[in-house]
């Protein structure tokens, strides 16, 4: 008999990159074959986010796509963070889903799929404190760097934010449960872990904090590069930032989400800090570690928020001099503190989006100069996959910056010093100086 097949699609942040690849883990186990497409497959899941508005109407329009898609005997589910939050409305909206589970419910998978192929429609939306799916192996999508979530959920309450209610509350593995994942990433001949949490930097597990568990992981034989998103300001103790400084493998790059300049509108977002106390922390993350990039997310359009709270904004920007933001407008959630802010605060779609905009060209601005400083220096990347365009490969330093250069795919996996030839202001192109491997002696 043949295996059935699978077909996941997956939107969201890379919490949900990660459930995905424990979810094809635990399918593949329990007999199924991971299909690209979804023609064809017997089971289709998209696995959801539910951050903005516009993240949901994206998926609400694909799941009617895939409609037509689906054989008559497939079985379709929704996944991941909108699945949490409307539980049994999607079983009721859309007739052709049979399986609604939220992120702490994919060990029932394989049973929920049998249920449905029965006729048995099910939403599985509960929170569990103990689920980290330790003994699912994942199956990796990228064959270069590896995701390892090391924390689940949040237990912050951002006035903006979905997370909290579609996560749960915070919980992280153990140290030991993440250096034996690691040492396995490195037996599969990878080199790069990305370590993954809300508030990656909270990390606790009762015994080891997470500048334990940097330098555990940075120290795993083979190891090379160390990543990790997205801490929270606050979580920044001196002893993370020293373990930071104190391991060569953590790579100088953080990603600081800032979401506003302004100390009244960081006030009302509940983020818990001000706009001098990120400073501070931005301060003390780069008196440690020299040459460090910073990058972060910014919201503009906060209810309540002024004109002269967003020109905070953009001079916080210009201040802390980052190397790119991601920038998004304010999105109402359902069931967030946020829509209990008075509605005289509300912010016009025209005014977000013309913030947006000018918040943007300075972003851009910002990043492309403290790029043109790198010109022409020579830097280690990795080399993580054919570039988009012409026969090229993509790679990244180590500080997070993109470099397009000439290559043949062989060389995918490989760290080699590069000089940096030129740039479009964020990617850079880059020549091949030599291999890092030590070279004969002539
Ligand atoms: N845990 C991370 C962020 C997760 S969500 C942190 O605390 O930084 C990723 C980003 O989406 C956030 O940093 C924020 O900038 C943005 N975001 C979250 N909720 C939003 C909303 N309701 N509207 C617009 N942007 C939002
Ligand atoms: Fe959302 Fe705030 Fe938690 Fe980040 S820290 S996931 S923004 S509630
Ligand atoms: Fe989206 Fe859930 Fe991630 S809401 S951003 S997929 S945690």
């Amino acid at each position: 008999m043949t295996r059935p097949t699978v077909y996941i699609e997956t939107y969201g942040c890379q919490m949900n990159v990660s459930d995905t690849e424990l979810m094809l883990g635990k399918l593949t186990a329990s007999g199924y074959d991971a299909v690209d497409g979804p023609d064809g497959a017997d089971v289709i899941l998209v696995n959801t986010c539910a951050i903005r508005d516009h993240a949901e109407q994206r998926v609400i329009g694909r799941l009617g796509e895939l409609k037509r898609h689906m054989s008559p005997t497939a079985v379709m589910g929704v996944t991941g963070c909108m699945a949490q939050r409307l539980g049994p409305v999607l079983l009721q909206r859309t007739p052709h889903v049979s399986i609604v589970i939220g992120p702490d419910g994919y060990r029932a998978l394989p049973t929920l799929i049998d249920d449905a192929r029965h006729g048995i429609r099910t939403t599985a939306t509960s929170f569990d404190m103990e689920e980290h799916y330790e003994d699912f192996k994942p199956r990796r999508f990228d064959k270069v760097k590896a995701w390892i979530p090391v924390q689940r959920g949040c237990d912050y309450r951002c006035t903006y934010c979905i997370v909290p209610y579609t996560r749960g509350p915070e919980r992280s593995r153990t140290l030991a449960d993440v250096v034996r994942e690691t040492e396995s990433v490195v037996a599969d001949g990878m080199s790069e872990v990305v370590l993954l949490g809300q508030t990656v930097n909270s990390y606790s597990d009762g015994t080891y904090d997470f500048a334990d568990l940097l330098r555990a992981v940075g120290g795993v034989a083979g190891i090379r590069r160390v990543r990790f998103t997205s801490p929270h300001p606050n979580d920044f103790s001196d002893r993370v930032i020293e373990a930071i400084a104190a391991t060569p493998t953590v790579c100088e790059h953080v990603h600081l989400p800032m979401q506003s300049g302004s100390s009244r509108t960081l006030k009302r977002m509940l983020r818990r800090y001000t706009r001098e106390g990120y400073f501070e922390c931005a301060e003390r993350l780069r008196a440690a570690v020299p040459n460090l990039a910073l990058t972060t997310d910014i919201i503009v359009g906060f209810p309540g928020e002024t004109d002269e709270d967003f020109a905070e904004t953009l001079s916080a920007v210009r201040e802390v001099g980052f190397d790119d933001a991601y920038t998004f407008k304010f999105s109402m959630r359902d069931g967030t503190p946020a829509t209990r802010l008075p509605v005289e605060l509300l912010v016009s779609d025209e005014v977000a989006s013309d913030r947006l905009a000018q918040l943007i060209a300075v972003v851009r601005e910002g990043s492309r100069a403290r790029n043109m400083a790198h010109l022409g220096s020579r830097c280690e990347v990795l080399i993580e996959k054919e570039a988009r365009r012409g026969g090229l490969l993509q790679a990244r330093t180590r500080d997070f910056k993109t470099v397009i250069m000439p290559g043949t795919p062989d060389m995918i996996g490989n760290y080699v010093e590069v000089a940096l030839t030129g740039t479009t202001g964020s990617t850079f192109t880059g020549a091949v100086v030599r291999s890092r491997e030590p070279l004969p002696m002539q």
